[in-house]
């Protein structure tokens, strides 16, 4: 059977991509404290360095995720019965690949949805996918999980997964929005995949975030860059110091840039010109991190029922399964 071209919809082309960058930085950069959405990391050299990040002797989420994969995809594939696997925030798709080995070897895959904002990733993964699985439908969705969420396929008995933590990087309020709207566009029959990282102590979590080869660091900054080329700013990269500290009381890690010395940034699309005081910091990610108890809530308040909860060996990451209440 001969591979079947991926389709691709895209809702944040480059004209979209320009218009919420100017409104993000314009009001983050004019907040006190400074701020910035970690949706901004990910063009060809932050996706790059993402994967890089995953496979660091510090960031055991990947690999802890994948040890869970690989024990219960099977079992996924068999409680779910799903047909169409929808992944949201998918990057390169790599620790997919077992879930729709799985699904595919129970003869029921008929779709598979990436779903990621960063489009060349996106179109190399779908790409290779397609290669893999032929016979597979793959629908490709261009998009910003936080605002095109109603342009998920609809039919078949869907699988959504949102795996790697990324949930962890919305904020509270933003989660249960998420989590709600994620809600409304399933109906019986299709399930939840939910990959959370779990509270530990401080040291390897901040050592997860602030590598000994710096790559983290590389991966912060380049947020940096992204704005110097889409907005026509002059931020300097050696201005500005990584940080990444855990927040015991918030249970987050807390991804921030620090400037080095007093100095302004103009921001000449914007015609902004932002004064940064020495020390000053500027939030560009949190990643939360989480108990049973408060990812079951969570899925409870948007109407989801939570029943499976797998960890790996360490108990470090976990995997829930729930389905529309
Ligand atoms: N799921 C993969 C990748 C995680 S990295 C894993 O577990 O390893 C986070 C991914 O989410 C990146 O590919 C990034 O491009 C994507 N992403 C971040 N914010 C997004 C948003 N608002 N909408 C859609 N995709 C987003
Ligand atoms: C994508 N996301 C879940 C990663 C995390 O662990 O929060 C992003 C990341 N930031 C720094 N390292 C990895």
């Amino acid at each position: 059977m001969s591979a079947i071209a991926p389709e691709v919809n895209v809702y944040v082309g480059p004209g979209e991509i320009g218009q919420s960058l100017r409104q993000d930085v314009a009001s983050g950069l004019q907040n006190t404290p400074k701020r910035l959405k970690p949706k901004w990391f990910y063009d060809d050299r932050g996706s790059r360095l993402f994967d890089e990040i995953t496979r660091l002797p510090e960031y055991y989420l990947t690999r802890r995720e994948r040890e869970i994969l690989y024990s219960e995809s099977a079992a996924i594939a068999r409680l779910t019965c799903a047909d169409t696997l929808v992944e949201l925030g998918s990057g390169t798709s790599e620790k997919t690949l077992l879930i729709l080995d799985a699904i595919n070897q129970r003869g029921t895959l008929q779709r598979y949805v990436p779903f990621d904002v960063s489009e060349a990733t996106l179109r190399t993964a779908a790409d290779e996918i397609a290669e893999r699985y032929p016979g597979v439908g793959i629908h490709a969705v261009v998009g910003d999980f936080s605002r095109h969420l109603e342009h998920i396929p609809k039919g078949g008995r869907r699988l959504v997964a949102f795996l790697g933590n990324t949930i962890g990087n919305l904020h509270p309020g933003e989660r249960l929005e998420f989590l709600r709207t994620v809600r409304s566009t399933l109906t019986e029959g299709d399930w939840l995949l939910l990959g959370t990282d779990l509270a530990k102590d401080k040291e390897r979590l901040e050592a997860a975030y602030d590598d000994a080869a710096g790559v983290t660091a590389e991966f912060n900054l380049n947020i940096l860059s992204v704005l110097s080329r889409e907005l026509d700013a002059n931020f300097d990269l050696e201005g500005f110091d990584h940080v990444a500290r855990y927040d015991e009381r918030q249970e987050w890690i807390e991804v921030l840039l620090r400037s080095r010395y007093e100095q302004t940034v103009d921001i000449c699309a914007l015609g902004l010109n932002v004064h940064f005081a020495a020390g000053e910091t500027m939030q560009t990610e949190i990643s939360a991190k989480f108990r049973r108890e408060t990812v079951e809530r969570e899925l409870g308040g948007a109407g989801f029922a939570m029943e499976h909860w797998w960890t790996d060996s360490r108990g470090d990451f976990a995997l829930s399964l729930s389905r529309p209440r």
